[in-house]
């Protein structure tokens, strides 16, 4: 939902001026930002969730339990979904948080898409935290096998098995029912904790654990910003909220392009 541009544009010098002033900066995005690339997200009443796959409710099909006892069911689901992914470009969202980075001024960009696409807009700070698409090991023997080696044999039909042991190759992606790397977890919760600032972008920020980031942020005062069309449980806590990713981005582009670069600290 486009803002008027009045009170958008009001909002926004507060944000300019938060950006300008953070030291260190931290993002969140979910999986709202790549709608903008046509990728699906999942919550929105034309997101994944909304409807069954076949006679199967897709948070079932995503949990680990399930893709143990099912391969081929979760990569007929995949082979939909996620092994199309490299055929799709990053948005506005993506390369304004690129050029952020570049600039200076983000210290950590977090995301919970597996869709490779903050990576692709070259953003090097990412910290995927429920995995990537982009990575894949045999879940008997541990191979690597990278997406370009999996996604031609689930386009055709198979379940992708390791050729060294035979072992079912599996998604570095976090399904339910698995633990996120401690790695990554642990680099969340200290640069979340002394943020000066943490931006929230096309997240329901419903999943743990990563729901939980900002609150790290907003505890020790620091402002909080989120841009979602829909609510969130955090939206008391938000310095400022904005509705709509392709408003909220094309001014972030906008103001990018007339901030000086600076050293970052890190
Ligand atoms: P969700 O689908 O839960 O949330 C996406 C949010 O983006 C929604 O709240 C939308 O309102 C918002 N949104 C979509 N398009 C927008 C637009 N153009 N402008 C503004 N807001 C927009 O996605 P996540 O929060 O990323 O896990 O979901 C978290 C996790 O749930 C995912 O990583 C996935 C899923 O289970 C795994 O696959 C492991």
């Amino acid at each position: 939902m486009v803002e008027k541009e009045a009170v958008f544009s009001k909002k926004f010098e507060i944000l300019k001026a938060l950006i300008k002033n953070s030291r260190s900066t931290v993002v969140l995005t979910g999986a709202g930002i790549s709608t903008l690339s046509g990728i699906p997200d999942f919550r929105s009443s034309s997101g994944v969730y909304a409807n069954n796959w076949k006679t199967y409710q897709v948070e079932e099909i995503l949990s680990i339990s399930f893709f143990k006892n099912n391969p081929e069911i979760f990569y007929e689901w995949a082979k939909e979904y996620w092994y199309k992914l490299d055929t799709y470009q990053p948005n506005t969202v993506h390369t304004a948080l690129a050029t952020l980075e570049q600039k200076g001024y983000l210290e950590g960009l977090f995301t919970q898409n597996i869709d490779m696409l903050h990576k692709k807009a070259g953003s090097k700070k990412c910290y995927e935290v429920h995995g990537s698409a982009e990575h894949h090991h045999c879940t008997n023997c541990n191979a690597y096998y990278p997406y370009q080696h999996v996604a031609p044999l689930v386009l055709e039909g198979q379940v992708p098995r390791c050729t060294e042991c035979g072992g079912v190759i599996k998604p570095d992606i976090v399904f339910y029912g698995e633990n996120l790397d401690g790695f990554t977890l642990s680099r969340a919760y200290e640069m979340f904790n002394h943020a000066q600032l943490c931006l929230v972008l096309g997240s329901s920020l419903v999943v743990q654990p990563a729901a939980s980031f900002p609150a790290y942020t907003v505890h020790r005062g620091a402002p909080l910003v989120i841009v979602n069309a829909q609510k969130t449980s955090f939206d008391s806590s938000a310095t400022l909220r904005f509705t709509d990713l392709q408003q909220f981005s094309s001014a972030l582009a906008d103001f990018l392009t007339t901030l000086e670069s600076r050293k970052p600290l890190v």
